[in-house]
């Protein structure tokens, strides 16, 4: 190869490569970017205990330590409509597909990482709840490791809000309370309300990478 053409072959090369660099970032979020755009959230999911009292009096969810892809699949769902909370929507619909990704990033890179390997077991009960609807399968090994990113981490989670998360996958027909998602829909609705309330306390006490963390406005 002569001095030019390798010159203008590394150039071009040097160029995809950053090119590929820059849709990499951009998918993945930017940390930074992702705490300026949470200012908006952190009047409820920057107070730790945060009531929210919409279909019913519930904790506001721990979002710190979910998965970016989680986050991302979830606000996506408010924005399309397939998940009904009406504040969540209107908060969802006013964010771009980039204000997704970076604000996945930052509550992401807010992971507790030292949860304990071993979960506290269930009552016979509740192993046999959790076994029939073979929760561990998808949601992972301590309910801390899904099998896909874009599935919730549930451990550690607010045991009213998973109660009321649970239950809002069987609504059908109400164009303010309920999630459209198959999945969740066909499980959720194997269970009576007891049986869900049952589980989701369990859930709540195992420890994992979910929290909440505070933050002031007035930085
Ligand atoms: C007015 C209070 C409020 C504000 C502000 C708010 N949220 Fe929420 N958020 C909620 C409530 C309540 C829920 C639970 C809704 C439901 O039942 O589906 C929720 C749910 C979520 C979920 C789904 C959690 C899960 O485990 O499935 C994500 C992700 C989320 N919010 C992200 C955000 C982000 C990002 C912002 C800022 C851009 C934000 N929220 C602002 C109250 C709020
Ligand atoms: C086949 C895979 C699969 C199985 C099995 C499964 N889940 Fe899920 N679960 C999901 C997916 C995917 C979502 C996200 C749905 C959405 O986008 O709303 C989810 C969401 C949830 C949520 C909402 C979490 C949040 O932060 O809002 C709860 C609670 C939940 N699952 C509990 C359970 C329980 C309890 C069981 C067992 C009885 C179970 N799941 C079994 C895949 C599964």
């Amino acid at each position: 190869m002569n001095q030019t053409l390798s010159t203008i072959v590394r150039t071009v090369v040097a160029a995809a490569t950053l090119s590929a660099v820059a849709v990499a970032a951009h998918a993945q979020g930017n940390v930074e970017a992702g705490k300026q755009k949470a200012e908006m959230c952190i009047g409820c999911h920057g107070i730790p205990g945060y009531q929210n009292s919409f279909p019913e009096i519930h904790k506001v969810p721990k979002i710190s330590g979910q998965t970016a892809e989680y986050i991302v699949a979830s606000l996506k769902a408010y924005r399309k409509g397939d998940r009904k909370h009406p504040s969540m929507r209107g908060i969802a619909g006013s964010l771009s597909d980039e204000d997704m990704a970076d604000l996945g990033a930052f509550y992401a890179s807010h992971a507790n990482t030292t949860a304990p390997e071993t979960p506290r077991a269930p009552s016979v009960e509740v192993a046999a709840l959790i076994e029939r609807g073979a929760c561990a399968s998808c949601h992972g090994a301590n309910f801390s490791k899904p099998i896909d990113p874009s599935y919730p981490k549930l451990a550690g989670q607010h045991a009213d809000y998973l109660f009321v998360a649970l239950k809002s996958y069987t609504v059908e027909g109400n164009n303010v309370v309920g999630r459209n998602n198959a999945i969740m829909g066909g499980i959720a609705k194997q269970f009576t309300p007891a049986e869900m309330r049952q589980m989701a306390r369990y859930l709540s006490t195992v420890e994992g990478e979910l929290r909440t963390v505070p933050q002031s406005r007035f930085r």
